[in-house]
């Protein structure tokens, strides 16, 4: 059998590139139905791209690698695409926009989409033995028991990372990538839950507060949550994507600054109350708890000098935790590094050094923030390529 292009992977970036890579396009995937991280997304309802997506909110080796698509195609675009869907939609948080009824709305209008244009999909279906002979790319396809080679001009890779292998996730890209000579920075789980070895922790699963988290130079100011095995919440998924193994996180649980004024003027009203008690009207009881281990906290707010309520602040705003490690792939919403960008076009998402070969989505070394914004750069870098081709 003979197509124009051959895309492995009906996620949200092949099902993009699918809608607009022209005629001949055959898209193929492992699993019982496509866009299966789509329909999971977001509680069910798809976090499917942010207001405020810009480069910043990318990481990546080459920071410049993603402007092109993303300023090509932009979240704006897809609002449009959505809106011509009617699919009704709404902001939850921080630029954050969610489907109002169903994420399958959006892999019905990807579908739509996908067959307005002409191309063909076939699931559970095998891919393996994938080759070029110079002119094009030759793949064997394994479907109900049977296998027929594939002959096609494109081939483009769109079979995300590694995150939740139990739903398909295989690493085949960097596989592929890796055959045809291309070079892939070590993948490793993103937005993940972090671990404690010790279960300091386990007594505090399910408190919730604010905070800012940093790792390395990043910052992220939003909720925390406290597990058996350790801290996730949107503020540690963050942070987690700029952490190494090994290295430690700081957790700022004074994060407006705001707490010194409100315990002075407490010692000026509630004197005679425990400090643990003032505190935990502004940190959840069960923290302050577990808080007493580390930090003074004994006697009444009255007995606190400024000094001292300064000294506890700083602690509070500086609580240095060096996690075990992460969850891993098993809950990671995305896998950062991937196909090392230097060797391919920011344009196109082609190979430099191998004609017709593309690489898009997930599977790339652009890492995009909690937030729609890995939607989004599936939807760019799915369309960048569709226009190449
Ligand atoms: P994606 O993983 O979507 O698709 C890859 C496809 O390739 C899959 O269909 C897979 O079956 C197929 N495949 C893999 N290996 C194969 C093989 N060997 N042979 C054949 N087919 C193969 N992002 C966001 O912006 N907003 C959100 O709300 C969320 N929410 C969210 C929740 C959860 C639980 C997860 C795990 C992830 C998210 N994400 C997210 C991240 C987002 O889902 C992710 O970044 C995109 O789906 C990536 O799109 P891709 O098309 O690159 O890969």
């Amino acid at each position: 059998m003979k197509v124009e292009t051959l895309i492995i992977g009906a996620g949200a970036a092949g099902m993009m590139c699918a809608a607009h890579a022209g005629p001949g396009v055959l898209v193929v995937d492992h699993a019982k139905a496509a866009g299966e991280k789509i329909r999971i997304s977001g509680g069910g309802r798809c976090n499917f791209t942010n207001l405020y997506a810009s480069p910043q909110n990318f990481i990546s080796q080459n920071k410049h690698f993603c402007k092109s698509a993303l300023g090509r195609y932009t979240q704006w675009d897809f609002i449009a695409l959505v809106d011509q869907y009617r699919i009704a939609w709404h902001e939850k948080t921080l630029g954050q926009l969610f489907c109002d009824n169903s994420a399958k709305d959006i892999i019905a209008m990807l579908r739509a989409e996908m067959d307005k244009a002409g191309a063909q999909l076939w699931l559970q279906t095998a891919v393996s033995e994938i080759s070029h002979d110079g002119s094009a790319f030759r793949a064997t396809l394994t479907r109900e028991g049977r296998s027929q080679t594939v002959t096609a001009r494109n081939l483009v890779v769109a079979c995300g990372g590694k995150s939740i292998p139990k739903m398909g996730a295989t690493g085949m890209g960097y596989q592929i990538a890796t055959q045809f000579g291309l070079p892939v920075i070590d993948p490793r789980p993103g937005l993940v839950p972090l671990t404690f070895s010790d279960e300091k922790f386990k007594p505090l699963a399910g408190v919730a507060t604010h905070a800012r988290v940093s790792a390395n130079d990043a910052s992220f100011d939003e909720a925390i949550l406290f597990t058996h095995r350790g801290l996730s919440g949107p503020a540690v998924l963050q942070a987690s994507s700029y952490w190494h193994e090994g290295e430690a996180i700081c957790v700022n649980l004074n994060p407006k600054g705001d707490l010194l004024a409100a315990l002075q003027s407490q010692r000026q009203s509630d004197g005679r109350k425990a400090l643990t008690t003032v505190l935990a009207q502004h940190l959840p009881a069960r923290l302050v708890d577990h808080l007493k281990a580390e930090l003074p906290l004994d006697g009444n707010i009255a007995d606190q000098s400024d000094a001292k309520l300064t000294a506890l602040c700083d602690r509070l705003a500086d609580w240095t935790l060096t996690p075990a490690g992460s969850e891993g792939y098993r809950t990671a919403e995305v896998t950062l590094g991937g196909v090392d960008t230097d060797a391919l076009s920011s344009k196109t998402m082609a190979a430099k050094s191998v004609p017709g070969l593309y690489f898009i989505g997930e599977c790339v070394d652009v890492t995009g923030w909690l937030g729609g914004y890995n939607f989004q750069w599936a939807w760019s870098s799915g369309w960048a390529a569709g226009q190449a081709i």
